[in-house]
């Protein structure tokens, strides 16, 4: 059974109609990459993933079960969709610790080792609304990966960054799965992507096709 399956699925959006009756899967285990245009789908297609949206036709199956029947929402995902907001005046470590104690508790050390693993840990003290675009971005990272989630989608989880942190953040997902950990990403640029994915997708025409 695969982790994650997509089985004739189509979505449209006035008259714009996305991955029409697409059926696609994703085992445990691997990296996926999905490249596309802005525009192009990317981050419905996770939205759908994640629950957040329902496709118009097929069906979305996580471990088998149908997203919309008896669950909602998958669990055991760890999320990053379009840009994630935040309490600006609160710092990262807050606005994670916060984000911790909705769901499950955290650590606060826990919280620090995550800001150190994406290169956040020198601004403790520094309020997210005085954080960088590329800073805000680790911070997401942070936050889909602290809670050591089994299933990570992140979307474009580099953008904004330069090229060291991209580095280091490639050098992390690669480790978590390692560990075990199964990752879908997107990105517009392949060159992020191709170096570090098992399977690779385009999405061309709204539509996707297996490029790797
Ligand atoms: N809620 C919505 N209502 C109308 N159109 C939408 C909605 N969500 C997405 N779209 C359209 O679907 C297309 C794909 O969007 P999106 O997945 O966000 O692209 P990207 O690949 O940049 O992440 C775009 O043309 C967008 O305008
Ligand atoms: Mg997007």
């Amino acid at each position: 059974m695969s982790l994650i399956e997509l089985r004739n699925i189509s979505k449209s959006y006035k008259g714009l109609t996305l991955f029409e009756n697409t059926s696609v899967s994703f085992e445990k285990e691997k990296i996926y990459g999905i490249i596309g245009h802005n525009g192009s789908g990317k981050s419905v297609l996770f939205k759908m993933i994640c629950g957040f949206v329902f496709p118009d036709h097929g069906g979305i199956f996580v471990n088998g079960e149908e997203l919309g029947k008896n669950r909602r929402f998958p669990e055991n995902f760890g999320i990053i969709i379009d840009k994630p907001g935040y309490l600006g005046d609160k710092t990262g470590f807050e606005n994670l610790r916060y984000l911790a104690d909705i769901q499950n508790k955290i650590s606060d050390e826990k919280i620090k080792e995550t800001l150190e693993k994406v290169g956040l840990h020198y601004t403790i003290k520094q309020k997210v609304k005085d954080y960088s675009l590329g800073m805000k971005q680790k911070l997401a990272i942070a936050q889909a990966i602290m809670e050591d989630q089994e299933v990570l989608l992140l979307d474009e989880p580099f953008n904004a960054l330069d090229v060291d942190s991209v580095e280091n953040i490639r050098g992390l997902l690669k480790s978590l799965n390692n560990e075990g950990k199964t990752i879908l990403l997107t990105s517009h640029n392949n060159e992020d992507i191709e170096v570090l994915c098992d399977h690779v997708f385009r999405i061309r025409n709204y539509k996707l096709e297996q490029i790797k």
